[in-house]
């Protein structure tokens, strides 16, 4: 889609958003962030800041917060997608989590909004480790998270962006569902040894009963409905079922996946794991 209607960037400054605007704005396509700090306010809490943000919009990010396996996502994604449509949306690119059942509650509630959709079915992001909850542990020296040994295949978030930003100028792309993971299936372990070889911290992974964790991060004030979010994430979502790597990327750019070693090496660059 090649106007020059904006399109909107749900979570525009977040850790796939911001990278979806980057590569809008290099190519010179209008762009407009959806978040609660963009310049016309969207709130996924507030559902009468979605048609200000949505006028002239013909293409929609949708990336939802905090996650889609939240309670009442699929609601307000279906939502969403119902009122972009009406408002003269054509095309919605979703961000979706694999092995969720919330999550494809939200993709189907996509599919039936009568746009050109694609989905992003993402595992578990690397930069997780640099921009997300796992950065002050990783600061810290020491990981502890209700992991085991089931290796998951991260993915970097400039390999979504890149997907994300093709589906949405492209065609080609309408009516996809990619699988979008890294090329490699690693551990947390492995992970957070990557981490350290490329950053030269010492930094470990240590496990932890679900329960221990959970009763940790209440202890240290953790809202009790993302203690449950997050455990549920470690646990359930990391139960097995996403132990295997998709075919996204490839399918969808031509191209392998970023490895998890390079993003370890580019982001230690950017000093980030120095502090
Ligand atoms: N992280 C992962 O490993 C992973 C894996 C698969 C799928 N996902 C999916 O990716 C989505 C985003 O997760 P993420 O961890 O990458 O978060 P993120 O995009 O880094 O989240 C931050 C963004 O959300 C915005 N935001 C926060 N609260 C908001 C609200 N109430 N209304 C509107 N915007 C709000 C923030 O901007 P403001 O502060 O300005 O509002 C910022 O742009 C989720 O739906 C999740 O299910 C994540």
């Amino acid at each position: 889609m090649s106007d020059h209607t904006p399109t909107l960037v749900l979570g525009g400054t977040g850790k796939t958003g911001s990278r979806v605007v980057r590569r809008l704005t290099e190519r010179h396509l209008p762009v407009r962030i959806g978040s609660r700090s963009g310049g016309i306010p969207f709130d996924w809490e507030n559902p009468a800041t979605w048609a200000p943000a949505l006028q002239d919009a013909r293409a929609v990010y949708v990336s939802y917060y905090p996650d889609l396996a939240a309670p009442g996502a699929p609601e307000a994604v279906g939502s969403f997608a119902e009122l972009a449509v009406s408002l003269g949306a054509r095309r919605l690119v979703l961000l979706s989590g694999r092995g969720e059942e919330e999550a494809k509650a939200a993709e189907d509630a996509v599919r039936a909004s009568g746009a050109e959709w694609t989905i992003l079915r993402a595992s578990w992001f690397a930069q997780n480790f640099s921009e997300g909850h796992l950065l002050d542990p990783v600061l810290s020296g020491q990981v502890v998270l209700p992991v085991g040994q089931v290796p998951e295949p991260f993915v970097d978030a400039e390999d979504i962006a890149d997907v994300a930003t093709a589906a949405l100028t492209e065609d080609g792309h309408v009516g996809e569902v990619y699988e979008l993971t890294g090329p490699r299936l690693l551990t947390f372990a492995d992970a957070v040894a990557a981490i350290a070889e490329a950053s030269g911290r010492e930094v470990t992974l240590t496990g932890i009963s679900a329960e221990d964790y959970a009763a940790a991060l209440l202890a240290e004030g953790v809202p009790s409905e993302v203690v449950g979010l997050l455990t549920y994430l470690f646990t359930t979502v990391l139960d097995g079922r996403n132990a295997h790597l998709g075919d996204g990327v490839r399918r969808a750019l031509g191209r392998r996946p970023r490895d998890f070693a390079d993003y370890a090496r580019a982001t230690a660059a950017t000093g980030v794991w120095n502090t």
